[in-house]
C-alpha cells in the first residue's frame, strides 16, 4: 500500500487522538528514517526524544533479537536476570540505591508520585501528601501525571483533576518557597522543560530548589524522562547542574525505542514501596531491559556524550547566528542535543515546509521550533538542515 491507502485506512480505524503529518514512515537508520513511498528524511526529532542512539542502532537490535529468541517476557514474580543488569548499570551510573521498571514516563511518574506519597505518609501519617510543580511542565497523561503537567490544555474536560497538586512559576524559587506549607511531600520539575517550550532553569535555581527540600524535609523529584540519556551531554541532565535529586523518572530513550519507563531513588526513600505496594506486569521485562542494557552500554561507550556536547554547542551557536539575521527569532535556548528557537510567530508552517524538504522536526507551545536530534548526529547534518531552513525561514512572512 502507498501512504495515501496507509492514510486512509488509519483514519477508519484508529482512533483521531493525534493531529498527524501526511508521511507513513518504514525504515530508519542512524539519522535518516523512509516513509513507505521511499522518501527519505534526516530526522531531527527521533522519534520525540526516544531514538536517542539513532534508529535500529545494531548493538540495541541484537540485543533485542537474541533476547527474543530466549525469553520475551515472564512475570515480577521471578527474578529478571536483564532487569537486574540494566538496574545495577544505571545504580552504577547514578545518584540512585535502586531502581522500580515500568513502560512509560507517565507511568513513571505516577510512580515518582505514589513513591514520594508513601514516604510522606509514613513519616507524617498521611499529614502531607501535596505536590508542588511549575508552570508550563509536562509530566504525561494519566490522570495523576496530567494533573501534575501544568498546562490548561490538557485539563479542558478532565475534571474533577486529582486533588494534591499546586502550580508555581517556573525559575522562581522564591514562589516555591511561598507554596510549601504543612501538606508538601515533594516537588516535581523537569530540570529543563521539554514540552513547554525548552525552558532552561536559571542560575542556581535546580540548586535552590535543593536547599528548599532539605530544609523543609521533603523530596525533589527531577523527570527526566525527555532531557535523560545523554540528551543534554551528560548521561543525566541533574549532571550538569550539580545537583542530586531524591527521586529520578526516565523513559523514551532508555532502551533505544522500546517502551520502558524507570523510577530512579536513593535508599532513603527507596524503604517507602514494600512488596505489594506498587506493581506493572510488564515493568522490566525482559526485552524491553534487554534492549535498555545494549542502549545504556552503547551511550557510554560510543562517545555519544562527547558528540551530543560538541555537535549541540555548534548547532546553538549556528542557531543564534540565524537570530541576529530573524527578527521574528525572540530567543534561541537549550543544551547538548535538546535545543529550542523561540519566534514571535506561529511554527507550524515552517514544521510542513522543512518535512517536505526532507527534515524532520517539531514546534512545541505553538511557536517554539525543538530540534532533538539523534546524539550520533553530525555537524554535516546540522549544516544540511539549517540551509533548509534558513530558506524557509526566508518565505516566513
Ligand atoms: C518530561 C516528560 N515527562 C513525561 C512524559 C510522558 O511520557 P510518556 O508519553 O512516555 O508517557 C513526557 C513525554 O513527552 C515528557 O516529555
Amino acid at each position: 500500500m502507498n501512504s495515501k491507502e496507509w492514510m486512509e485506512l488509519s483514519e477508519s480505524v484508529v482512533a483521531h487522538t493525534y493531529a498527524r503529518y501526511p508521511i507513513v514512515l518504514s525504515r530508519g537508520k542512524g539519522t535518516r528514517v523512509w516513509d513507505v513511498d521511499g522518501k527519505e528524511y534526516l530526522d531531527f526529532l527521533a522519534g520525540l526524544a526516544v531514538c536517542n542512539l539513532g534508529h535500529c542502532h545494531p548493538k540495541v537490535v541484537k540485543a533485542i533479537q537474541e533476547q527474543a529468541e530466549r525469553l520475551i517476557h515472564v512475570s515480577n514474580f521471578y527474578y529478571i536476570e536483564s532487569q537486574i543488569r540494566l538496574a545495577r548499570l544505571l545504580c552504577e551510573h547514578s545518584f540512585a540505591d535502586k531502581v522500580f521498571f515500568c513502560n512509560s514516563g507517565a507511568e513513571a511518574n505516577e510512580g515518582a508520585l505514589k513513591l514520594a506519597r508513601k514516604v510522606a505518609h509514613e513519616k507524617t501519617q498521611g499529614g502531607r501528601y501535596e505536590i508542588i510543580t511549575m508552570d508550563r511542565s509536562f509530566h504525561g497523561r494519566t490522570f495523576a501525571t496530567l494533573t501534575a503537567t501544568a498546562q490548561e490544555k490538557y485539563h479542558k474536560g478532565y475534571s474533577p483533576l486529582m486533588p494534591g497538586f499546586k502550580y508555581v512559576p517556573f525559575n522562581d524559587a522564591k514562589a516555591v518557597r511561598d507554596a510549601v506549607d504543612s501538606k508538601t511531600c515533594a516537588i516535581l520539575i523537569e530540570p529543563i522543560q521539554g514540552e513547554g517550550g525548552v525552558n532552561c532553569p536559571s542560575e542556581g535555581y535546580l540548586k535552590a530548589l535543593r536547599e528548599i527540600c532539605d530544609e523543609k524535609g521533603i523530596l525533589l523529584i527531577f523527570d527526566e524522562v525527555q532531557v535523560g540519556m545523554g540528551r543534554t551531554g551528560k548521561l543525566f541532565a541533574y549532571e550538569n547542574y550539580g545537583v542530586v535529586p531524591d527521586i529520578l523518572t526516565l523513559a523514551k530513550s532508555l532502551a533505544g525505542g522500546v517502551p520502558i519507563g524507570a523510577v530512579l531513588m536513593k535508599k532513603e526513600v527507596s524503604g517507602g514501596f514494600k512488596p505489594g505496594d506498587h506493581a506493572s506486569t510488564f515493568g522490566g521485562n525482559p526485552l524491553a531491559t534487554a534492549a535498555g542494557v545494549a542502549a545504556v552500554t552503547a551511550i557510554l561507550e560510543e562517545g555519544m556524550l562527547e558528540n551530543c556536547r560538541k555537535v549541540g554547542g555548534y548547532f546553538l551557536s549556528r542557531l543564534q547566528e540565524m537570530k541576529k539575521k530573524f527578527p521574528f527569532i525572540a530567543d534561541v535556548r537549550g543544551k547538548g542535543l535538546i535545543l529550542g528557537v523561540e519566534l514571535t510567530l506561529d511554527g507550524g508552517s515552517i514544521v510542513k515546509d522543512m518535512m517536505q524538504r526532507g527534515y524532520l522536526i517539531n514546534c512545541t507551545m505553538g511557536n517554539v521550533l525543538r530540534f532533538l536530534p539523534p546524539l550520533i548526529v553530525t555537524e554535516k547534518e546540522v549544516d544540511q538542515m539549517l540551509v533548509s531552513l534558513n530558506e524557509v525561514l526566508q518565505t516566513v512572512k
